[in-house]
């Protein structure tokens, strides 16, 4: 442990990061820019070529970040695994999507550490940072790297520390966001808190992997449920012509207790649709029922269409149908300022009103093409002429850079999900906003006879 602890904080030790995408790329180039040398692997060879080309695929990191990193030479991207075998220290950055029964995929996982076992050798450290059902280190992983004949806390390290990555936040980035670390041994914690105080200004241990996998996935349910609860606010202030946004602002001047969350058209993204199943998937097979997350997915998972249903409300105020109108998408990916569209919203939504029959355009800054049941579309440019020829414009991302009066300007009817009009009263006879009280969305039905009962009480 001594020799891997020096070079650690000598930062001349090797460090190894699989998978470059939004999070293994810059966690790569931030440890790179603390002075080691880091091999950054990942099976895509286009992405692999870009980086040689000193290109960046990710909105986050400018091209100028991987140009100055592969001159100095303390970065290498390859495909090529072999390196395993000089660094001190991998770090595990790869995908865990949902399976297509909604189950977790660990698959990814699984590849990279039988890749890790291959290599693995006397003093080196492995992290987990993929997002992971509690119990995934120490089950999975440790048996499989134990199976090479070394032993944790003696031979080799391994520990998990959930990457908090947050895209397109000008503030926060891999430095100076505080890191959490749990090791599988005391030693483990020790070496792991070692390695990413090199590059990050603060790092939290507790007290295993299982506490600092759970960790991440109390931060994501706490979004999925909070957002789940105040998309049925939205709900709520619709049935009761009430602007929820107004309520939530008001709500957020209270100095304590208080943290506002908005509604929106639904979960995007490769974090908060995803990673509470994960929990609820572990917790099934423990029988044990995780309420809130059904509940948040249930609420979250109908706001696609409410949003459909809206656009339909708005243009029957001008006698039409979604059959045949023509509808204009802004912003598909799943939020401001990103171009990341997994599991955007906005894809559920053009497939619903596509399915209706509606003639559907988009427009983003940061997503010049789309594939969309097998075709691609393209984003059209918002000039007056293709926004005057719209029957509706629907904003689902509110990116900085849409000049939202001139749109609106121009506009006959728009459905904004994100308040983005908020300031825009002149125009309020043309915008339907979601929650604002419009009463245009119907609330799903009483099921439970004990409230419908308390309901009739309170009504009489
Ligand atoms: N994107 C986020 O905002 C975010 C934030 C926090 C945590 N996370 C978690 O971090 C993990 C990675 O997410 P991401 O968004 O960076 O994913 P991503 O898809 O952007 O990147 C993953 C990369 O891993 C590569 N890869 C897959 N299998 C590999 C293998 N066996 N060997 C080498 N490379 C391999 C892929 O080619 C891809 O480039 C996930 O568990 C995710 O839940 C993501």
């Amino acid at each position: 442990m001594e020799a891997l602890r020096t070079k650690l904080q000598e930062r001349n030790a090797t460090a190894a990061v699989i998978g470059l995408g939004y999070v293994g790329l810059p966690l790569a180039l931030e440890i790179a820019s603390a002075g080691f040398n880091v091999v950054g692997i990942d099976l895509d060879h286009n992405k692999i070529a870009t980086l040689k080309a000193g290109k960046s695929y990710i909105g986050d990191v400018s091209d100028q970040t991987i140009t100055e990193a592969m001159k100095t030479r303390r970065f290498l991207p390859t495909s090529d695994f072999t390196a395993l075998g000089d660094v001190d220290t991998v770090s595990i950055c790869v995908p865990t999507p949902l399976s297509k029964s909604r189950d977790p995929d660990i698959s990814f996982i699984l590849a990279a550490t039988e890749k890790i076992r291959k290599y693995l050798h006397i003093g080196q450290l492995i992290v987990l940072e993929s997002t992971t059902y509690p119990g995934t280190t120490d089950e999975l992983i440790l048996p499989e790297l134990e199976s090479s004949g070394l032993r944790v806390g003696k031979d080799f390290y391994l520990a998990f520390s959930p990457e908090r990555i947050d895209p397109g936040n000008d503030f926060f980035n891999t430095r100076n966001t505080p890191k959490i670390v749990g090791g599988i041994t005391a030693e483990c914690t020790e070496i792991a808190r070692i390695f990413y105080s090199q590059f990050i200004e603060r790092v939290v241990a507790v007290s295993s992997t299982k506490c600092a996998e759970m960790v991440k996935l109390l931060e994501n349910t706490f979004r999925s449920v909070n957002i789940g609860m105040v998309n049925e606010l939205a709900l709520m202030c619709d049935v009761l012509g009430v602007d929820v946004y107004e309520v939530i602002d008001a709500a957020a001047t209270k100095p304590f207790g208080f943290i506002p969350f908005y509604p929106g058209p639904g979960l995007g993204g490769h974090c908060i649709p995803i990673d509470p199943h994960y929990l609820a998937w572990k917790l099934k097979a423990l029988n044990f029922q995780a309420r809130f997350i059904g509940l948040a997915a249930e609420i979250n998972g109908m706001m696609p269409a409410v949003v459909t249903a809206m656009v339909g409300e708005g243009l029957n105020r001008f006698s039409k149908s979604i059959r045949g109108s023509k509808v204009l998408i802004l912003g598909v990916a799943y939020k401001k300022n990103v171009s990341d569209c997994r599991e955007s919203p906005a894809l559920d939504i053009m497939r619903m009103l596509s399915e209706k029959g509606a003639v559907l355009s988009y427009n983003d800054p940061f997503v010049p093409s789309l594939k969309m049941n097998g075709h691609t579309l393209k984003s059209i440019e918002l000039t007056s002429a293709n926004i005057d020829s719209q029957d509706c414009i629907i904003i689902l991302t509110d990116h900085s850079v849409y000049d939202f009066p001139r749109i609106i300007d121009a506009s006959k009817l728009v459905v904004d999900t994100r308040n983005a009009t908020k300031h825009l009263h002149e125009f309020k006879d043309k915008i339907i906003k979601l929650g604002a009280g419009n009463n245009v969305v119907s609330p799903y039905p009483y099921e439970d006879d004990t409230t419908k009962a308390a309901v009739n009480l309170v009504a009489h």
